[in-house]
């Protein structure tokens, strides 16, 4: 694809790598991603921000040549992952007078990682300014967005921010803005919930510092650019401040249809209570579905059966992705099923530290549930749906 111009010099020139499945070999892309880098010519300097993927680092070289790029001043690198700074040392080789403009610590990061020469760099403070000329670019530091290096980039007269990793999505599309709000706020709420959402009060702190800011574009590290910035600021305002929603998610396996029993039961009785229920089966589930649900739930309940007198190893990985992710839930519980006995609740139970959650009086039914079991589902779920009403999620 040729560059394409987003305001008058200012440049998309990154990559869309539309057959990627999985990031970090752990989380799923079923929509692809794009590496997105920026240049901008100024009157007297030239600016990139950040590079792409290491992969993608022949397009990115073709469509700099496509823009007659002879020389780059500054190469700002927002964040050392390497999904974005990958292919900086072949850059910084092509443009050998091009010094990398970074956060301290981000400077280290990126001689620990790909070698950078140490002289190859400036580094800049928060709230520091370079000009290119006619158009400045302000650096607003904000540790946390997900990696501890990390700042943003303000282009004063075009109003742009250029946020890095934040609000952005994993979605490869043409669409160089968002066309399509439902489609993006998908992707975005997926990868806030991955990525974003264990760093939930620092990015609080983030939408406060750049409230004051006039942003006409966000143009973020992945996914397409948003010329309507609202749409983004408030839905990242609702998954960051707002109290979590009348909301269980039910994530379960089970092995030979008593946990399945239990949980079927236990889901038409949050129903009548009038709780909405995210229901999972997790020898099959999407785990970034499970991670985006998990963004509004004031409450998951586990279902496992017993193995080795322990959870079943899939309810143990979805527990220690929840612990992970630090999501603003407020309760949980467990049910599910044991042939002759076990720890699975105290294993659980022990799994969950930074989670800030009051653990509700678990439902455990030895073999198929009988009478007594589903009773103590019903009282279960009118304990939840009661907690819900009290604290007023709605
Ligand atoms: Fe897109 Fe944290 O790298």
């Amino acid at each position: 694809m040729k560059p394409v111009e987003i305001r008058s010099r200012v440049y998309s020139v990154g990559a869309i790598d539309w057959d990627r499945r999985l990031f970090d070999a752990l989380i799923p892309l079923p929509d692809g991603t794009s590496y997105n880098s920026y240049l901008i010519k100024g009157s007297e300097k030239i600016a990139l921000i950040d590079t792409v993927d290491p992969t993608m680092g022949d397009v990115l070289m073709h469509r700099l040549s496509g823009l007659g790029v002879e020389s780059i001043d500054y190469i700002v690198a927002s964040h050392a992952e390497q999904d974005h700074s990958g292919a900086l040392p072949r850059v910084i080789e092509k443009y050998p007078s091009a010094r990398v403009v970074a956060t301290p610590k981000c400077k280290g990061m990126l001689i620990d990682l790909l070698l950078i020469p140490e002289e190859r760099f400036i580094t800049v403070g928060d709230k520091e300014t370079l000009s290119l000329g006619d158009k400045t670019l302000e650096f607003i530091h904000a540790p946390w967005v997900h990696w501890p290096e990390t700042m943003l980039t303000y282009l004063r007269e075009d109003r742009i921010l250029f946020p890095g990793d934040l609000f952005g999505s994993h979605l490869a599309t043409t669409d160089l803005y968002v066309r399509d709000e439902g489609q993006v706020y998908e992707a975005a709420k997926r990868y806030y919930a991955e990525i974003m959402m264990p760093f939930r009060t620092n990015i609080q702190k983030h939408l406060e510092k750049i409230k004051d800011y006039e942003i006409d574009i966000i143009a973020p590290s992945h996914g397409p650019i948003y010329d309507r910035p609202e749409f983004i600021l408030e839905a990242y305002h609702s998954w960051v401040f707002d109290e979590p929603k009348n909301i269980v998610v039910l994530p379960y396996v089970s092995m030979h249809g008593s946990t399945r029993k239990m949980v079927e039961y236990f889901v038409g009785a949050l129903a009548q209570n009038g709780v909405t229920v995210k229901q999972f089966d997790l020898t099959v589930t999407d785990i970034g579905k499970l991670a985006m649900a998990l963004v509004d739930a004031a409450t998951v309940v586990m279902g496992t059966p017993t193995v080795l007198v322990g959870p079943h190893p899939q309810v143990a990985y979805a527990v220690l992705l929840a612990n992970a992710l630090r999501p603003k839930l407020r309760f949980i519980s467990i049910i599910g099923s044991y042939g002759w006995g076990g720890k699975a609740v105290e294993q659980l139970a022990g799994m969950i530290p930074n989670l800030k959650v009051e653990i509700l009086e678990p439902v455990l039914s030895k073999g198929f549930p009988k009478e007594a079991d589903l009773k103590a589902l019903d009282s279960l779920a009118s304990t939840i749906a009661q907690k819900h009403k009290e604290n007023h999620f709605a």
